[in-house]
C-alpha cells in the first residue's frame, strides 16, 4: 500500500435551516410521501433561502473546515469549488469564495464534475500536493439545486437539496490520507443528465424560458443503471490500485442521489449495510455536497473512527464518476 502524500486536516459542512418535507411536496404536485421514500429514500431536503448563495454556503463550510485544520484562510495557496450551480456564470465560485475568506495567496478555479465534482476535485488537490505545486488546498463541494430544479417536474424535483462540504487537504505525514482515485467519463451519454439553455448555445432568451431548458432534464433509468455500473466499476479499480480487497473497507461513503443506487452499488462492490454510510433521508441529492456531508456525519456520528479504510464514490452529469480510497 502507498504511503499518502496528502491527507484532509479539517472538514466543515454547512445545510440552509429552511426543509422542504415529502408532505411539502405532496401540497405542490401530484405525488406522495410513499412513492418518494420508496422510490428514493428520501424524506427531506434543506433548501436555500436567496441570501444563502453558493458562495455564502461555501463560506460556512470552509470556515469550520480552516477552523479545524488550525490554518487561516491566508495559509491557503490553492481553493477548488466544485460546483454545477454557480451564484453566476462568470467568475468562478472558487473566486467568490477566495473574496469572502479573505484568502488573499490562494489560486482559485471551479471544477465542472456535477456531482463527482468534490472527488474530481479532491483528486486534483492531491496531485498538487504530491507534484509540489500546492501545500494548502481548500476542496469545496457547494450547490443550489434548488436554483436548477424544475418545481413542476415531479419525477426530478423531489430528489434534490441543497448545501456545502469543505476540506482542508495538506501533506499527509504518511500514516493517513488519500491512498488512491480513480477518475472516469463518458460524453457521449451527456444529454440522459443536462440542462440544454443557459449556454452559449442557447443563450438566454424568451424562448428558453418558456422551453424551460434553463432547468435539469434527466432520464432517471438510465441514470440509475450507468450510476450504480460505473461507481461499483470504480470502487473495484481505487481498491486494485490500492492493492486492498472490499473486505478492507470499513466505511463505503457514496454519492447520497438515491437509496436504490446507494444499496445497489454497495451491493456490487460487495460491502455489506453495517459498512455503508447513508444519509440521503435528510439530504437528497445534493450533488457534489453529498460526499462531504456524508463524510461529516459519519465521523461526527462515531460512524468514522481514526484509522479506517474509506472509500468515496460517486457518479454524475457527464457522465463523470470516480472513488477516492483513504485512511482516516
Ligand atoms: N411522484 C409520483 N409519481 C412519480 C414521481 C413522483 N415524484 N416521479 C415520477 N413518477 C411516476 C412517473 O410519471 C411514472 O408514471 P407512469 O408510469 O404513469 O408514466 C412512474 O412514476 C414511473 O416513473 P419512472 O421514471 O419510470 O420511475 P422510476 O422507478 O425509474 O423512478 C427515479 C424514478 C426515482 C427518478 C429513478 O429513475 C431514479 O432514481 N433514477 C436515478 C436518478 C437520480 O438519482 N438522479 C440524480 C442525479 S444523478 C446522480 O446524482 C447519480
Amino acid at each position: 500500500m502507498k504511503r499518502p502524500v496528502a491527507a484532509i486536516e479539517g472538514l466543515g459542512t454547512f445545510s440552509p435551516g429552511k426543509v422542504l418535507t415529502n408532505a411539502d411536496f405532496e401540497r405542490m404536485l401530484d405525488t406522495s410521501d410513499t412513492w418518494i421514500r420508496e422510490r428514493t429514500g428520501i424524506r427531506e431536503r434543506h433548501i436555500a433561502s436567496p441570501q444563502e448563495t453558493v458562495a455564502y454556503m461555501a463560506r460556512e463550510a470552509s470556515v469550520k473546515a480552516l477552523a479545524e485544520s488550525g490554518l487561516a484562510a491566508t495559509d491557503l495557496d490553492t481553493i477548488i469549488v466544485s460546483t454545477a450551480t454557480p451564484d453566476r456564470p462568470l467568475p468562478s465560485a472558487a473566486c467568490d469564495l477566495q473574496a469572502l475568506l479573505g484568502a488573499s495567496n490562494a489560486a482559485a478555479f471551479d471544477i465542472g464534475a456535477a456531482c463527482s465534482g468534490w472527488i474530481y476535485a479532491l483528486t486534483v488537490a492531491e496531485s498538487m500536493i504530491a507534484a509540489g505545486a500546492s501545500r494548502r488546498v481548500l476542496v469545496v463541494g457547494a450547490e443550489k439545486l434548488s436554483a436548477i430544479a424544475d418545481y413542476t417536474d415531479r419525477s426530478t424535483c423531489v430528489l434534490f437539496g441543497d448545501g456545502a462540504g469543505a476540506a482542508v487537504l495538506a501533506p499527509s505525514d504518511g500514516t493517513r490520507g488519500i491512498l488512491g482515485a480513480h477518475l472516469k467519463s463518458d460524453g457521449t451519454l451527456a444529454e440522459l443528465l443536462y440542462r440544454p439553455g443557459g449556454g452559449s448555445v442557447e443563450p438566454p432568451s424568451e424562448q428558453m424560458i418558456k422551453n424551460r431548458s434553463y432547468f435539469i432534464r434527466m432520464a432517471g433509468r438510465e441514470v440509475f443503471k450507468s450510476a450504480v455500473r460505473s461507481m461499483a466499476d470504480a470502487a473495484d479499480r481505487v481498491l486494485e490500485q490500492a492493492g486492498l480487497t472490499s473486505e478492507q473497507v470499513d466505511l463505503l461513503i457514496p454519492h447520497q442521489a438515491n437509496i436504490r443506487i446507494i444499496e445497489a452499488t454497495a451491493e456490487h462492490a460487495h460491502i455489506p449495510p453495517e459498512r455503508l454510510f447513508v444519509n440521503v433521508d435528510r439530504f437528497g441529492n445534493t450533488s457534489s455536497a453529498s460526499v462531504p456531508l456524508a463524510l461529516d456525519e459519519a465521523r461526527q456520528s462515531g460512524r468514522l473512527k481514526p484509522g479506517m479504510i474509506v472509500l468515496l464514490v460517486a457518479f454524475g452529469a457527464g457522465f463523470t464518476w470516480g472513488a477516492i480510497l483513504l485512511r482516516w
